[in-house]
């Protein structure tokens, strides 16, 4: 039960992270701004029918000040993955060549599922992500080995940025296909 509230503590932490990262212009999958108030509110209305009760009226009488504070806390002693920045995430999936085959709105090439924001499980899930792709990454090896010459690499902070941007909406409507690059170009035609 600890371990639960403190997942969700730290997903909501993260996202308090984006959007402080992001200057306030709440730009993000909820499309309103990511305040610690207004995600908990939010996982609030979507786990109220889980069997497991997470102990949200514990956190009623925080401030909004003393819950940056506890964000910051949570982020200095490394419990908060990296800041997801979906901006970012928009570059690395178009560069690293997710886009070659996995298409967002439309844009990219169809050989794998399309990762439209909209379909995506919310609030957005990092680790489930993550294991979704690990879950296709046989598959996925030998694909990128045949049409890149290799698999695609990545860090951490580019995964967490990639998981950010697939979730994001807003990020996801600026993208066109004249963001792809033109070898990717001849290799999607
Ligand atoms: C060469 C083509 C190709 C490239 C490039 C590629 N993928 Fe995939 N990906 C696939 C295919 C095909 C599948 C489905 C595999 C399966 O069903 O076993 C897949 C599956 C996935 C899944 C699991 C989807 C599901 O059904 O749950 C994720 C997540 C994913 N890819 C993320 C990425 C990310 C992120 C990148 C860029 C870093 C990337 N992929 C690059 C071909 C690709």
């Amino acid at each position: 039960m600890k371990t639960v509230t403190l997942l969700c503590l730290v997903v909501i932490a993260n996202l308090g992270a984006t959007s402080a990262l992001a200057g306030g212009s709440g730009n993000h999958s909820h499309g309103h701004e990511a305040t610690p108030a207004k995600m908990l509110e939010t996982m609030r209305d979507q786990h109220a029918d889980h069997d497991h009760a997470h102990d949200f009226e514990a956190m009623d009488d925080i401030s909004e000040d003393d819950m940056h504070r506890t964000i910051d806390l949570l982020i200095d002693i490394g419990l908060v993955v990296p800041t997801m920045d979906s901006q970012r995430g928009k570059v690395a999936f178009i560069e690293k060549g997710c886009i070659l085959c996995h298409a967002v709105n439309e844009v990219g090439g169809d050989v794998g599922p399309s990762f439209n924001a909209s379909d995506m499980v919310q609030p957005m899930n990092a680790f489930e992500f993550a294991a979704r792709m690990w879950r296709g990454a046989p598959a996925m090896a030998q694909m990128q080995e045949d049409l890149l010459g290799e698999m695609i690499a990545l860090d951490g902070q580019e995964l967490a940025d990639i998981v950010a941007f697939v979730h994001d909406t807003d990020e996801q409507k600026t993208v066109s296909a004249d963001d792809i690059p033109a070898e990717f170009k001849e290799l999607l035609e």
